[in-house]
Parts: structure tokens; C-alpha cells; sequence
């Protein structure tokens, strides 16, 4: 028999609650929170007055992720409702991860631009007010999931490996992972997300959103776009330290990943009151982040307008990118 884990009921959290987003926004509950069901429509308003989030309730009866970003289908140590909530829990995992990677990118692009005026001429297209402004959208599925779901998520806090490593590389690397971060967003939404009608509708919004504000056309040229032109205007010179640079951010990157999946895990041994053995949690483990490289890593590094737009920093740069591959698969 599995040990049993205190789980928090999310009654006790729920009732009456108005979310404040730090000024920046609040998540506006249903009128029906009192029935105490498990899940309630959500919105989330900016201060600026744009409306974000989902607009009904989350169904804890689907699949959030689908299967090419989650990984679960060749996990035999899960069943299949411990597979669904594994799932869920991931999902609510990836949208804090894109929140992590995103608030620490915009902060240290921020610093770098503050410090020194090249390095802001540099950073141009990351210090645009559309840039990576967004992260209320997800935050508010956080609070929203937080308040559904039975336990609350374990999340990786803010990573101090990571606001080290952005702050040390050189600023052509932020440019770099940045274009990584919004084409992996664009490759996520219409590759693997766009028309499965089997996953849950509400978080396949949130998904669309994000695509549309990373490689949307809002005031002229998206970021991603100008991130590109800018890669193409980078002086030969600065290269060689920029890709240098990438390669360690991706690397720190992959660490946070792996802790993250180890929570996800404590998080379902939460959720279904059990532990599981130390085999299967190994394995589970270690599936999970396998999806979490794929999907935040590999899938970048090897996009096609990912690659094209590395070209124009040199003929070098692919096969820079192809040794960052061989050296994940090999840590
Ligand atoms: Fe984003």
C-alpha cells in the first residue's frame, strides 16, 4: 500500500476570495465559488485594461498538455488517472517555468541596458513594453489551478543559478534565448496544440494567448521579429561569445528543468495521497524530464526559423547548435 501524504483541500482556500495581482491585475472568481466545486471560470485583468485568461471553468476531467509536450504516454508506473493528474500538474508546471525564464530574461536584459549603453543598443528588442509582458497571464492560470486543483503545485522559486548566468553572459546570448523562448512558444501553440479537441479548452487558450503576444504583430514588427533583425545587424566580432554563452544559459536552464520535475513529482504523490516506490519514482522522474527538455530545449535549438536566423550570426552557428544538442543528450 502507498504511504499516505496531507493533501490541502481547496475549499478552505477558495471561499470569497478576490486575487490581487500585486497591482497589476486581479483574477475575478465565479459567482458560484460557494458550491465549492472543483473548478470555476477565471479571468484575469490587467491594470492596463487588457483582459486575459480562460473564461470558464478548468476541466479536471482532460488533458491539459498534449502528449508531445507531456511525455506520459510510455510511463507504465503511472495508471491512467495518475497519468491525467501527472498531466495537469505538468501543466501548471510549464506555464511557471515560461514565467521563471521570462522574468529573469527581462530583468537582466533590463540591468545590462541600465549599465552600459551598448549593451542597451544591443537589447533594443527586449526592452520593448510588448517584449515578455505577459507573465500576469501566467500567473493567473497559476492562482487559478492553485485554487482547483487538490494540492497546491510545488514550483521551483526563482532560480539563483539562472539570474547569475543571465547576468554574467554577454547581451547578444539574452537576444539569443530570447528568439529560443518565442519560437518554442510559436512551435508549442500550432504544432502540438492547435486543433486537439481532446484537451482541456481553457488552457488551450491560455496557449493561444501566449503565442499571440510572443509572435503577434501589435505596434509594427513583433519582438520575435525584431530580435531576428537584430541577430542579423550583430557584429562578427561578438559571436563567437554569444554562442558561448547560449550554450551555458541552456545548460543552466536544463538543471532548473530537472528539479522541476522532481517537484511535479512530489506534487502528484501529493495529490493522489500516496508515494510511489523508489523505482517508479525514478522513473517517472526521469521521464518527466525528458518531456520538460524536449519541450522548453530541443524543440528551440532545432526549429527551423530558430536555425535560420542563428545562420545569419555566421556559417559556424549551426553546428554550434548541434553540439549543444549531443552535449544535453549526453549530461
Ligand atoms: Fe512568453
Amino acid at each position: 500500500m502507498p504511504r499516505r501524504l496531507a493533501t490541502t483541500r481547496p475549499e478552505s482556500r477558495t471561499k470569497g476570495r478576490q486575487l490581487d495581482l500585486g497591482g497589476q491585475g486581479r483574477i475575478a472568481p465565479s459567482s458560484s465559488v460557494a458550491s465549492a466545486c472543483l473548478t470555476q471560470p477565471w479571468t484575469v485583468t490587467c491594470s492596463n485594461g487588457c483582459v486575459h485568461g480562460a473564461g470558464s471553468a478548468l476541466d479536471f476531467s482532460r488533458s491539459f498538455l498534449p502528449e508531445a509536450l507531456a511525455g506520459l504516454s510510455t510511463v507504465r508506473a503511472l495508471d491512467e488517472d495518475d497519468r491525467r493528474r501527472m498531466n495537469q500538474i505538468r501543466a501548471a508546471s510549464y506555464l511557471h517555468v515560461f514565467d521563471v525564464l521570462e522574468t529573469a530574461i527581462g530583468e537582466a536584459a533590463r540591468a545590462h541596458a541600465s549599465r552600459d549603453v551598448d549593451a542597451r543598443d544591443t537589447l533594443v528588442p527586449l526592452l520593448r513594453l510588448d517584449s515578455f509582458d505577459h507573465n500576469e497571464l501566467f500567473r493567473g492560470f497559476e492562482r487559478a489551478f492553485e485554487e482547483s486543483f487538490p494540492v497546491a503545485p510545488r514550483l521551483v522559486p526563482r532560480p539563483r543559478d539562472l539570474d547569475e548566468i543571465f547576468t554574467d553572459a554577454v547581451p547578444l546570448s539574452l537576444l539569443v534565448v530570447a528568439l529560443h523562448l518565442k519560437l518554442v512558444t510559436q512551435q508549442h501553440y500550432l504544432a502540438c496544440v492547435r486543433g486537439d479537441e481532446s484537451l482541456e479548452p481553457s488552457f488551450v487558450r491560455v496557449l493561444k494567448e501566449h503565442w499571440t503576444v510572443e509572435c503577434g504583430r501589435t505596434r509594427g514588427e513583433s519582438s520575435a521579429l525584431a530580435i531576428q533583425h537584430a541577430l542579423g545587424a550583430a557584429l562578427p566580432g561578438r559571436v563567437p561569445a554569444a554562442l558561448r554563452d547560449y550554450r551555458r544559459i541552456v545548460f543552466t536552464i536544463d538543471d532548473v528543468l530537472r528539479r522541476q520535475a522532481s517537484l511535479d513529482v512530489e506534487t502528484l504523490e501529493a495529490a493522489r495521497e500516496g508515494a510511489l516506490s523508489s523505482a517508479d519514482r525514478d522513473a517517472v522522474v526521469e521521464a518527466q524530464f525528458s518531456a520538460f527538455r524536449k519541450t522548453f530545449l530541443t524543440f528551440g535549438i532545432v526549429n527551423a526559423a530558430f536555425v535560420y536566423a542563428m545562420r545569419s550570426l555566421g556559417p559556424s552557428a549551426p553546428a554550434t547548435l548541434a553540439g549543444v544538442v549531443s552535449a544535453l543528450s549526453s549530461r
